[in-house]
């Protein structure tokens, strides 16, 4: 069968004939229809991920939409793998999939369901929040970050404030649901004060970027000119901006902070997947907005490049 084969984590996977996959007994053999290209599968490709397991050749590719033996659509996350959704053909544990009526939107869901979920898994499942809580999205310019506005005001945030480092898209983010945006690419005290003043009221921060930004974003929200009364949870979801972050010790005194994290291993599997079927009726049913990129499997070495579609969440077609 043909498929995206990474044979080096230093170059990116080439279309390429490779055996088809058997699987166990427990398992369903599908036909992929569609699989999203996302940071993720990135850094799996790369050898990067935190849940990397250094075997080549690998075919990238952790979720997707497939149909199996009986023919009906269904979508699927992948354990980690090396026989990924980025080919004709994968091997899907049935447990980890769930049927999806026959007039699904199998682009919006490959390429929304991963970043989408980073949000909804993290309201839902990681902390309490509650409907009229007030939200602040930092790195909010990205697809993740996009999707998490529109998460966090659909869930019933009364407030979504986006702070991005691109203006451009900064501007369009008030048409999903974001009541304030901080351009986060201005003189560090000037984001500080926006933040101050514009986000100081947030019960919870969605955190896409991590490193500098994050602690800057802190540290502002934390030292207010008002000093802040009521908690504020921060959830690490994303690391766009630096893997690690040097918090000071004085961030966490100064105010009722408390840090999570969510993504694999913060929040068990069976919770997660308890979320997906709602989160793929949003989805289908066009609840939110989308930035989707059809690409043809075999373009997948061009469609790698990451200024190939700007913004865009490349949705590879085998
Ligand atoms: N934990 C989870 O469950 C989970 C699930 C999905 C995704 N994630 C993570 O969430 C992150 C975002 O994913 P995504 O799908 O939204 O990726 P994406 O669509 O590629 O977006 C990334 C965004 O980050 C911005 N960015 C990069 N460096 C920045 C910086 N220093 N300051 C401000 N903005 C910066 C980029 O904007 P520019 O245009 O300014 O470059 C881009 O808009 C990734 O780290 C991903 O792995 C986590």
């Amino acid at each position: 069968m043909q498929a995206a084969v990474v044979t080096s984590f230093n170059t990116p996977p080439r279309y390429a004939d490779i055996d088809a996959p058997t699987g166990g007994p427990a398992d369903v053999v599908v036909d992929v229809v569609a699989a999203g290209l996302h940071p993720r599968v990135r850094s799996q490709a790369d050898g990067s991920h935190y849940t990397s397991i250094d075997e080549l050749p690998l075919i990238p590719g952790i979720d997707g939409v497939g149909r199996g033996p009986d023919r009906r659509l269904r979508y699927f996350v992948l354990p980690d793998t090396t026989r990924g959704s980025m080919a004709e053909r994968t091997v899907v544990d049935e447990r980890r999939s769930f049927l999806l009526p026959e007039d699904a939107d199998v682009i919006a869901l490959a390429a929304a369901m991963n970043p989408a979920m980073s949000s909804w898994v993290a309201l839902r499942r990681r902390i309490d929040f509650r409907a009229g809580q007030r939200v602040l999205v930092l790195g909010a310019t990205g697809n993740a970050g996009r999707l998490a506005i529109q998460v966090a005001r659909h869930l019933g945030a009364s407030a979504v404030v986006a702070a991005g480092r691109d203006r451009r898209r900064l501007a369009t983010l008030g048409a999903v649901g974001a009541t304030a945006t901080v351009a986060l690419d201005a003189d560090p005290d000037t984001v500080a004060e926006q933040l101050a003043e514009g986000a100081r009221d947030v019960d919870v921060v969605l955190d896409y970027l991590w490193g500098e930004p994050a602690v800057r974003a802190m540290v502002a929200l934390v030292t207010a000119p008002e000093p802040r009364q009521k908690p504020l949870t921060w959830v690490q979801i994303g690391s766009v901006a630096g893997r690690s972050a040097a918090i000071p010790s004085a961030a966490l005194r100064a105010a009722r902070l408390e840090i999570v994290g969510s993504g694999q291993g913060s929040v068990t599997t069976a919770k997660v997947l308890a979320e997906l079927p709602t989160l793929a009726r949003e989805i289908s049913a066009g609840r939110f907005t989308v930035d989707a990129k059809p690409v043809r499997l075999a373009d997948v070495e061009q469609a790698w490049r990451t200024d190939a579609y700007p913004n865009q969440r490349v949705v590879l077609l085998p």
